[in-house]
């Protein structure tokens, strides 16, 4: 069976260092049999999170513009790849507001269908990689925390990670071929 992707790009820079990483892996894993279904954020106009949940009858959200579409391919694939820069030790701002939106999925989820105490494996598989200029130990520790919570919501686990540290300007990750290899083999093994 070919495993369908959503590999979801959050950098407002379309060629930027998360972007690079996140077309490695999908790349390997293309060539490994899998089929990509591409999501560029920043090309889709998203209101954020109104916090009138017009979701709480039936979990749909009440703000009617690209989200749905969104959400609806991202639902549609067997795992979901998402790539983000480290802004302000979290995810972008174009994820940020995608996520907010997914409360109306979380409403669902926890308050509209509960499912029982029991834990059932999630139903996608899920890579995070991500990108910050700087080194510190905690870089990743906040983006790592929303998005778990996040992937929750979409029934994905946080199952793999690719973590690049001292990336900075559009272009840097080139100076780092080993990042981009290692992206590559990551997705050529990790969505069998
Ligand atoms: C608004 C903004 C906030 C940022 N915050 C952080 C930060 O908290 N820590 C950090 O190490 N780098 C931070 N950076 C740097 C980016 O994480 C870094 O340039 C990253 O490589 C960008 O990835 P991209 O090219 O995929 O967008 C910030 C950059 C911007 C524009």
């Amino acid at each position: 069976m070919t495993i369908k992707i959503a590999a979801v790009y959050a950098s407002p820079r379309r060629s930027g260092n998360t972007a690079a990483l996140l077309s490695a892996a999908m790349q390997g894993a293309e060539d490994a049999g899998a089929s990509v279904d591409s999501i560029v954020l920043r090309d889709y106009a998203m209101s954020p999170c109104l916090e009138i949940y017009g979701c709480k009858e039936k979990g749909e959200c009440a703000i009617r513009d690209d989200f749905q579409a969104v959400r609806d391919r991202i639902l549609a694939a067997d795992a979901i790849a998402v790539a983000t820069p480290v802004f302000f030790y979290t995810v972008s701002a174009h994820l940020k507001i995608f996520m907010d939106r997914c409360q109306s999925l979380w409403v669902k989820k926890y308050w509209i269908d509960p499912q029982p105490a029991e834990k059932l494996p999630p139903a996608r598989k899920g890579l995070i990689i991500s990108a910050g200029a700087t080194k510190g130990k905690k870089l990743f520790d906040g983006m790592l925390l929303s998005m778990r919570y996040f992937f929750d919501v979409l029934d994905a686990g946080v199952d793999e990670t690719l973590l690049c540290r001292g990336l900075d300007f559009e272009g840097d990750i080139h100076r780092f071929p080993e990042y981009l290899e290692a992206a590559r083999r990551l997705g050529a093994v990790f969505f069998r």
